[in-house]
């Protein structure tokens, strides 16, 4: 079994390894290949990856490429983990919306969308090229923002699901809390890429979340930094990036006063690459375990393995076509929601009704969504300055308009149109 990693040169890619060493059973790659173009990057962390399969004997081989062709030839399945740009890139994303009092996050709002607009058309020449190498290999993709890059990807026919380690965190947490087994803990998530909701938490097919926010709901508000009323109130559990829309202005004031989380990670990815370069490292260093990417390993491994061999979880979160499971979306949306997950593909489980509460902010990100994807693949002002007029962080025509002059401004280099 092949599995090729793009955007390999991550200094997440030990977490993937130590997965992959740990999981072998579940997954059995016996030919792993890294791709990046930065090179220096890649081997550093090819020759680490060696190092840890080896350590947990492994047999696999780990080979690097920066010729993407040859990468992808073969592989059974492809995961896409790349950053257009790199954290440079992520630092302007997280400072110029701050000038318009919008929050500055990679992922949501404007920084989102310029985000996607620098991505998608890289991620769509890769799919086209693992295609073209092998029409039945998968496409996993981790590369932000997941839910339009998914939907691009759909869209253009690829083989592909969309991966985020959001649900796979709170399942984690919320066993840690109960004391048990997260194999046990099956969560109703609903929602879009970082736009989700856990709805019910079901142990041995009880749901008992309402327990879970009266015992520990001091605790699962702290980690989110909202206040313990509003959990109370929502009675369920947004992700963390919900914290983006229901406490907008105090994340604004916050970002303005502390360093952004670029610079906070391009500290810890020049530590990281130091501790990597060491050749008697032979394991993921603690250091990683700072980063938001906690578990990624086990949800691409647990992914992979049901895709490829039937293996692994039977339900699983992931990113992909709606056709009608959240009725209050158009089909062509891409929802984040358990699914049934084989060989043939992702089918998401029937959702029980949402509260309208929810589902507005679902439908105004969706059309969001879609008008962003426009703006990715066609190009233009106006299409930028629609996407984010819809955004329902933004909406005010000066406000669309100044961010979408900063935007073209920041990634000029980027942007085949601008
Ligand atoms: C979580 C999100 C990812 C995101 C990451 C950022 O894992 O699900 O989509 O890339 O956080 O973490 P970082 O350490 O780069 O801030
Ligand atoms: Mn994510």
């Amino acid at each position: 079994m092949k599995l090729t990693v793009v955007g390999a040169g991550s200094t997440y890619t030990p977490e993937l390894i130590d997965g992959l060493a740990r999981l072998r059973d579940t997954l059995p790659v016996t030919e792993l290949v890294l791709t990046d173009p930065a090179t220096d990057r890649l081997e550093l962390i090819g020759a680490l990856s060696r190092r840890i399969l080896a350590r947990q004997g492994h047999p696999g081989t780990v080979t690097t490429t920066a010729d993407l062709d040859a990468a992808v030839d073969g592989a059974d399945a492809v995961l896409l983990q790349l950053r257009v740009g790199g954290q440079a890139a992520r630092q302007q994303d997280e400072t110029w919306p701050l000038d318009c009092g919008c929050v500055g996050q990679e992922t949501t709002g404007a920084g989102g969308l310029a985000k996607a607009l620098r991505t998608v058309p890289v991620v769509l020449d890769i799919a086209e090229r693992v295609r073209r190498a092998n029409p039945d290999a998968w496409i996993i993709d981790f590369t932000n923002p997941v839910g339009i890059v998914t939907r691009a990807l759909l869209r253009a026919g690829h083989k592909a699901l969309g991966l985020c380690n959001v649900a796979i965190g709170l399942q984690r947490k919320f066993a840690a809390l109960l004391g048990t087994d997260p194999a046990d803990i099956h969560l109703d998530h609903v929602g879009l890429n970082h736009l989700t909701w856990e709805t019910a938490v079901r142990t041995g097919g009880e749901d008992v979340l309402p327990g879970l926010l009266s015992t520990h709901g001091d605790t699962i508000a702290a980690d989110l930094r909202l206040p313990r009323p509003l959990l109370d109130r929502l009675g369920v559990v947004p992700s963390y990036y919900l914290r983006y829309f229901y406490a907008h202005d105090e994340v604004v004031r916050e970002m303005r006063t502390k360093p952004s989380r670029a610079a906070e990670v391009a500290g810890m990815e020049r530590r990281l690459l130091a501790l990597y370069a060491d050749p008697a490292l032979d394991e993921k260093p603690d250091l990683l375990s700072q980063r938001g990417g906690a578990y990624y390993s086990e949800a691409a491994v647990d992914l992979a393995a049901a895709l490829l061999r039937g293996a692994g979880s039977r339900h699983q979160v992931v990113n992909t076509l709606n056709n009608g499971t959240l009725p209050f979306l158009p089909d062509d949306a891409v929802i984040e929601v358990q699914a049934a997950v084989g060989p043939k593909g992702a089918t998401p489980l029937p959702v029980a009704s949402v509260d309208p509460l929810f589902s507005g902010l679902m439908a105004s990100v969706t059309t969001y969504e879609d008008l962003a994807l426009e703006a990715a693949l066609h190009g233009g002002r106006d299409r930028v300055f629609r996407a984010l007029l819809a955004h329902p962080l933004i909406g005010q025509y000066e406000y669309a308009d100044r961010l979408t002059d900063e935007l073209i401004a920041h990634n000029r280099e980027h942007l085949t149109w601008a």
